[in-house]
Formats: C-alpha cells, structure tokens, sequence
C-alpha cells in the first residue's frame, strides 16, 4: 500500500509536470511544433542535430523545420508518455489491491482520451476547441489524481481510527456542512472561468487589450456576446489564430468580466467556510485558496501590464490547476464530513468514514 501510495504521489508531481510543460509548448507557439504524430518529422527524436533537421527539411519541404519547437513539443509528448505508463501502473495496482478500482479506471480512460486529444491537436492543425479540451483533460487528471490521494490518506487514517476510537462531533465541522451547495456553484464558476482563460489563450487573444480594468476605449460599442462562443472551423490551420479583432477582443474581455466574479463568489464562500471551519485542516486549505486566488488575479494582471512574459503565462496556468484541485479537495472533504455527521446523528456508535480534524497543530483527532 505504501508504494502505491508513492506511486500516486510522483504522479500527481508529473501532472503537474506535464501540465505546465503543456502551456510553455502552448505558449511558445511550438505545438505544431513536430508537424506529425507521435513521431517528430517522422523519427522518435526532435531534429535537433544538423543533419537531422536537413533530413527533416527535405522531407517535408513546405514547411520550416525549427529545432527548439520541434524540441519543446517532443519534450513534453515523452513526459505524458511517462504519465501514461504511471497510470497504467496506478490502474494495475488498483485491481492487485481491490482499492479504488473507479478512480482509477476514470484515470486510465481520461489519460488514453487526453492521447487522442494530444493527437487530434497537431492533426487538426491547433484547432481551438480540441486545444481547449485538451487543456481541461490534463486538469481533470490533476484533479482526478488528487482526489485519489486524498481517498488514499482517509483510508489510512480509518485503519488508525479503529485502533483509537473517538467521538468528537466537533471534528465533523457542522457548521460547514451546509455550504456544500454553496460550494458547488463556486466549482463552476471556477470552471466556466478556466475555460474561458483556456479560450482566451487558445484563439490567441491573450494580448488584444492593454488596459485595464476591460480593454481600450469603446470595446463596450464592439462587444458581442455570440461572437464569444462563435465555433472558428473550416480553416487550414488555426495557428496564432482565426478570429477577427472583434471576437478575440470579446473573449479577452469575459474572461476579465469572469475574473471579477470568481474573485467575488470564490472569495465570498472562502469567507464563510473561515468563519464555519473549526479544524485546522479545514482551515489550511482555506487559508492555501485564498493566497492561489489572489496570486491568480495579481498574474492575470502582469499578464495584462507585461504583454503576456512566458513564464507569468505558466504561472497563471499551473495555479489554476491548484486551485481547481483544492476545490474539489475541499468540497469532498466537506461532503464526506456530511456523510458522518448524518451517520452520527442516526447511528452514533457506528460510525465508518473518518474524518481528520486537526485541532490544534501537530495534534489530530480522528473521529
Ligand atoms: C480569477 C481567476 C482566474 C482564473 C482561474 C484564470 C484562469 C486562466 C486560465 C486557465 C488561462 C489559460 C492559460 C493557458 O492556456 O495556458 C488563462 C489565460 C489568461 N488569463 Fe486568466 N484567470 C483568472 C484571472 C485573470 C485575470 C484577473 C486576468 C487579467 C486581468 C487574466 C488574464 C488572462 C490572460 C490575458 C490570459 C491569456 C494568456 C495566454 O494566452 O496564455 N486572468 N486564465
């Protein structure tokens, strides 16, 4: 059980490896980098040597053969490769255990969909909703992977709690188990504004608006809603995009309009979930949200202010990730907590899942 448990851990560091190398490949305008798949220029390596990339050159004539794309993108194929096989391993020791078969089946199947979507982008030349899609599916997994861990970390403390037996109803944070609903609509309003960053940089309309707060004066009389979700298809290739000015101005203006109201809605439940959680673990993951969200809004504006820096544009990436996965964290935390209290209420002396509540720093309770 322990070496499962490794094995989840590095994966969920991949991930976010993968993840991140995902968006730097994105962001270097390198994912037609290797104009096939899976192979680079029809070889398992990037054409990096001189007389590879003259070999590249030639047999594919009408296109420019660029060494550091073509390195970035096969870079990041080789370590989703390597994901690929950690969750095959994940999914094989699952069934040898007889433990979190679902989970990780769900993984097994989003990694070989995320393939053909990896597959999919370069064939259809960046087409933006196969982009997009193919940049949710790695959060899913993160998500996915960190949901796993944390059903992982309660299985072991519920073997700890049989030996040492305890009733803190306390620890079941009633307080909070009314917010579930209230933390639902926080997870979508944290997906739609994902998707619309995702949006944004996918039809390349990260630096269509310099100014703040919206975009340069009169964006209010071009604004079109419908242009918004106006599917760009049919084109050749949708590299550096397809979009007029008017539709990627309005894009890049929701998504700004969007981060208002997560930081609104989010930062409203993190408030109310402070003033409810009474453990410290609870309380940490509040505190962990808050410093993500605010560090997200502040690297959307640098994004703004700095013209998009390659880095910054990572950054605000990988924390949306975090974010997303510590939401979910949370909100089954919340609902498994839920779980308990009703089955104290109904049966107090048995009582299945444990909850970890850390009431005072370095000392847990377990109930
Ligand atoms: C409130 C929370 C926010 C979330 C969850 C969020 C999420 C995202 C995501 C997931 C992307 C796609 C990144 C990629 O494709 O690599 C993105 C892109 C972007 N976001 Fe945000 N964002 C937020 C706030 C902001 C703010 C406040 C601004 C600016 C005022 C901003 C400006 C941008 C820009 C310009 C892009 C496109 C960058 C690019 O092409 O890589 N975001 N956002």
């Amino acid at each position: 059980m322990k070496r499962f448990s490794v094995l989840v851990n590095c994966t969920l560091l991949l991930t976010l490896m993968v993840i991140a190398l995902g968006a730097y490949t994105r962001l270097t305008d390198a994912g037609l980098g290797c104009p096939d798949w899976p192979g680079c220029y029809g070889k398992f390596h990037a054409p990096v040597l001189d007389h590879h990339i003259a070999a590249a050159q030639a047999q594919f004539p009408h296109l420019e053969v660029d060494p550091y794309k073509a390195r970035n993108e096969m870079l990041h194929r080789y370590i989703a490769g390597l994901l690929g096989l950690a969750i095959a391993a994940i999914f094989f020791g699952s069934y040898y255990l007889k433990q979190y078969r679902l989970l990780a089946t769900g993984l097994l199947l989003l990694v070989i969909f995320q393939a053909a979507l990896g597959m999919w982008t370069v064939t259809l030349n960046l087409l933006p909703l196969i982009v997009l899609a193919h940049l949710l599916g790695g959060f899913a997994l993160l998500c996915l992977l960190a949901l796993l861990r944390a059903e992982i970390y309660w299985r072991q403390q519920q073997v700890i709690a049989t030996a040492t037996t305890s009733s803190n109803t306390q620890a079941t944070e009633p307080a909070l188990s009314a917010g579930l609903g209230f933390g639902y609509v926080v997870l979508l309003v944290l997906i739609a504004q994902i998707t619309l960053g995702g949006w944004t940089s996918t039809n390349y309309a990260a630096a269509v608006c310099s100014q703040l707060p919206f975009c340069e004066a009169g964006w209010q009389e071009r604004f079109s809603l419908s242009l918004v979700f106006h599917l760009p298809l049919g084109h050749e290739t949708y590299e550096y995009g397809v979009l007029p000015y008017e539709a990627r101005m309005s894009i890049h203006v929701l998504h700004r309009i969007g981060a208002i109201c997560t930081l609104l809605v989010f930062g409203a439940f993190l408030i109310w979930s402070w003033r409810r959680a009474r453990g410290v673990f609870m309380r940490r993951l509040v505190v962990a949200m808050a410093i993500l969200l605010l560090v997200q809004v502040m690297l959307g504006l640098i994004n703004i202010v700095m013209l998009v820096p390659l880095w910054n544009a990572v950054a605000h990436n990988l924390v949306a990730a975090l974010l997303l996965m510590l939401l979910l964290v949370f909100l089954r935390q919340m609902q498994l907590r839920k779980i308990q209290l009703r089955q104290i209420v109904t049966n107090p002396t048995q009582v299945t899942a444990p909850v970890i509540t850390q009431v005072t720093p370095g000392k847990t309770i377990i109930n």
